[in-house]
């Protein structure tokens, strides 16, 4: 996010000192995904497979974007403009819109989140937070979100959400157990015995997700599976957490290939959707920025630092810790 400095020859819409965002995806917008929505799997801009970004593994030639200067490939397509100014309000609500937003939106949509609907997101760093966040904006009726993190569980708790630490116990068994409590259980306007879970499902975690074994080991497949389990039949899952094809710290060979044991039978038996991937920023840039200007939305709720780009290393070293730095925000002054 920035003000814009200089534009190529090829850009007619952006102009010199608009104030814009960016999605972390570098996409052509003009290819067959781009085309369909689906610029997160753009056929274009990365020479090796679908998809590009700044500064991702395997995803293009584009450095990071965490930087006083930033080259924008294909300019008119990425740049969301920006009404203010730098350093007003709504700066780190803006902010937000580069990734972690509209990504924890798309999460609601792959798990087909809708007014009424209930769900268990896994994961309370800045994608899950907002995609609780983005549930409760469309409406969702129950919303919980799992974790072990005291600090990040809190946060999940002032949106309105149920904080679940997965440290006191099987976090499924105890969204079953809260369950019951809801209304509509209680009056038995739903069948319970079959329909104890939710509807929607959100991992937010990833492979780095820490296993219930072990919580200082991680393990890949613990929130895949954990979802599978808490889903009702007939529910949704949205995979956003990163998966790897290859992950070199696996603790077997298995996991080392990205070759991951979760319970499929059960899946396919229940009749789950699953949907994964990167996310594709720019379906939601525009709606999202337009709900933030409007004051419905104010995702910066999930800032806990702010740092100036020296300090960014030891902002790096503590967010690693998956506590207290929920997100920083690097400024360059
Ligand atoms: N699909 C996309 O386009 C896209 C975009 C951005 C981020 N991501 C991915 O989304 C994931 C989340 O990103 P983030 O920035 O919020 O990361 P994060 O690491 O800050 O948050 C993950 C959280 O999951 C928690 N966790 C670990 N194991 C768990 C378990 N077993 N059950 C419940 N919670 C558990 C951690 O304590 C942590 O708070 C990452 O995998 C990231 O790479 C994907």
């Amino acid at each position: 996010m920035g003000v814009v400095e200089e534009v190529g020859e090829g850009v007619s819409v952006v102009k010199e000192g608009d104030r814009v965002v960016m999605p972390f995806n570098v996409a052509c917008g003009t290819c067959y995904n781009c085309l369909r929505g689906l610029s997160g799997a753009c056929l274009v801009m990365n020479p090796e497979s679908a998809g590009a970004a700044y500064g991702y593994a395997e995803m293009g030639p584009y450095r990071g974007g965490q930087a006083e200067l930033l080259r924008v490939p294909r300019a008119d397509w990425a740049c969301l403009q920006l009404p203010g100014r730098p350093g007003d309000d709504r700066e780190e609500d803006f902010l937000l819109l580069s990734d972690v937003f509209p990504t924890a939106y798309q999460a609601t949509e792959m798990a087909m989140v809708s007014p009424g609907k209930t769900v268990a997101v896994f994961g309370a760093g800045p994608v899950g937070l907002l995609s609780a966040y983005s549930s409760i904006i469309k409406g969702a009726s129950e919303v919980y979100v799992v974790d072990r993190s005291p600090a990040r569980l809190e946060r999940a708790r002032s949106i309105g959400a149920v904080p679940i630490d997965f440290t006191e116990g099987d976090p499924v068994q105890q969204i079953k157990e809260r369950r019951k409590e809801n209304a509509v259980v209680k009056g038995s306007l739903h069948p319970e015995m079959k329909l104890d879970g939710v509807e929607c499902g959100i991992d937010a975690v990833g492979y780095q997700a820490y296993g219930r074994q072990d919580p200082e080991e991680y393990d890949p497949a613990q929130v895949l599976s954990d979802l599978v389990n808490v889903v009702n039949p007939a529910g949704h899952l949205g995979i956003v957490g990163a998966y790897m094809p290859q992950d070199p710290k696996g603790r077997n060979e298995q996991e080392r290939n990205g070759l991951l044991t979760i319970p499929f039978g059960l899946l396919w038996t229940k009749g789950l959707s699953m949907q994964t991937g990167q996310a594709s920023v720019k379906n939601f840039h525009a709606p999202l920025r337009d709900l933030i200007v409007a004051g419905k939305a104010e995702p910066s709720f999930i800032v806990s630092d702010r740092v100036n780009i020296d300090e960014a290393p030891e902002a790096y070293a503590q967010f690693d810790k998956r506590d207290e730095v929920t997100k920083a925000v690097i400024r360059f002054e």
